[in-house]
């Protein structure tokens, strides 16, 4: 059974290598095992992809020369089985022991031999393999990515390694239309789960272990959803009212859309993406959250979108970016991005934003939101559009912990804290 986990695992963190989403391969993945192995499944995929760079610069040296193309299944199993010695506390002999038998699963038995050479060679080797290894593959980064962290963030770079190594904690959002921390906190706690208030959310709620959250009380009630502190200040800082109209121009799956809901159900709220199936993910939050709003699907950078309507007083710009501020929760990032991405999204960033300004009400407030951690998606971006137009002012936030930057606040990522999110919020003049 546990040899099955390790060859489910090993086919998705091939599909990722292959430059697949892991998101969508594990869900399906787990589809096909056994609900207890499941845990497993996905500690095996999140932990071996966080670690991936390192891995592979640790399989380069340990193999005499690369696995076939059609042998990447076997490829990601040996990747496996090296997390497992490096990382886990999975007794080396049943990590070995697994991985081995799982190559049968994979109907690959003239793997064996070779699975079981290679991860014993690494036990036994580990120091000196490890004291060869380059610092961006030593801190389980891809070199250009090191890089670039190294240029943005000197100071922070080993700060930022760690928490991008790092398994994220589990917050909640409490639905404050129907319940507060208060009440939410005793129902945990009633049901033995350890958890404490946020400390930069009015709605957080960080657990001390993370569980399944169909175990957690009031989540299917709509009492609670699950996203991270940082995520949550996105809402706040935007702060809409009953009577506005509100935009949220990238709102799928929808967790900063309903929380705007949370905190205004009395505004007018359109919900728009340019990816007409997730946005079914955004009317199925509003249903179990009791919300209501517009779901549209179109492309906010499209000038003649909304054009014809009623300008908006409160507008929610989560750009669409490299996720680079959130990579522990999105290890597959390290595999799938490129070092021309930022540069790339860049562009569909400032037509995004500059098309939402011109939807903005005098007087009215955009907040521009990235989970990116690269300069190039988010100051660049927002400079763009203050030179393009002088009816721009940029407002002033308190964001504890956050770094100030040319036109926003960014907060880095933190092993023990949030995710490395960017905010400016700008206000037209009236
Ligand atoms: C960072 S995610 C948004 C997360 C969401 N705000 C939340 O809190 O749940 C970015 C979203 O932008 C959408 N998107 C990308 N390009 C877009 C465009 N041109 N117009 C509208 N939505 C777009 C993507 O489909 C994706 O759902």
């Amino acid at each position: 059974m546990a040899a099955n986990s390790r060859a489910v695992a090993a086919g998705v963190i091939a599909g990722v290598l292959a430059g697949r989403s892991l998101d969508a391969l594990l869900a399906s993945a787990q589809e096909q095992i056994a609900e207890r192995e499941r845990p497993l499944l996905a500690q095996l995929c999140y932990g071996t992809l966080r670690l991936a760079p390192r891995l592979e610069a640790l399989a380069g040296k340990l193999l005499d020369r690369p696995l076939r193309r059609k042998d990447q299944d076997v490829h990601a199993l040996l990747l496996l089985g090296l997390y497992q010695l490096d990382a886990t506390r999975i007794p080396d002999h049943a990590a070995v022991a697994e991985t081995v038998a799982a190559t049968a699963t994979l109907g690959k038995p003239w793997a064996r031999g070779l699975l079981n050479a290679v991860l014993r060679r690494y036990r036994r080797e580990q120091a000196a393999l490890e004291a060869t290894l380059p610092p961006a593959a030593a801190a389980a980064h891809p070199a250009w990515f090191f890089r670039a962290l190294a240029a943005e963030w000197p100071q922070a770079l080993e700060r930022i390694v760690s928490a991008n190594n790092s398994q994220p904690p589990l917050t909640l959002r409490v639905n404050r239309q129907r319940s507060n921390r208060a009440a939410v906190l005793a129902a945990l706690a009633g049901a033995g789960i350890e958890a404490r208030t946020g400390t930069l959310s009015a709605d957080a709620i960080t657990l001390s272990r993370p569980c399944p959250v169909e175990a957690l009380p009031g989540f299917a009630a709509g009492l609670l959803s699950v996203q991270d502190e940082a995520a949550q200040l996105a809402a706040q800082l935007l702060a809409p009212r009953d009577g506005e109209r509100v935009l949220d121009a990238c709102a799928a799956p929808g967790g900063k859309a309903c929380h705007l809901l949370e905190i205004a159900p009395g505004c007018a709220l359109t919900a728009l993406d340019v990816d007409r199936h997730r946005l079914r993910r955004v009317e199925e939050n509003l249903n179990r959250l009791g919300l209501a709003a517009r779901c549209l699907t179109g492309d906010a950078a499209d000038p003649a979108l909304l054009a014809g309507e009623e300008p908006f007083q409160r507008i929610l710009v989560d750009a669409p970016c490299s996720g680079s501020g959130v990579v522990r929760r999105h290890p597959d990032i390290k595999v799938l991005r490129r070092d021309d991405d930022a540069d790339r999204l860049a562009t569909r960033q400032r037509a995004i934003l500059e098309s939402c300004w011109a939807r903005l009400a005098p007087g009215g407030r955009l907040l521009y939101v990235t989970c990116s951690i690269f300069g190039a998606e988010n100051d660049a971006v927002v400079e763009a559009l203050l030179k393009a137009g002088s009816d721009a002012g940029e407002c002033t936030l308190a964001i504890a912990g956050a770094e100030r930057t040319a036109h926003g606040y960014q907060l880095l990522p933190d092993a023990d804290g949030t995710d490395g999110l960017y905010y400016a919020l700008l206000e037209k003049a009236s």
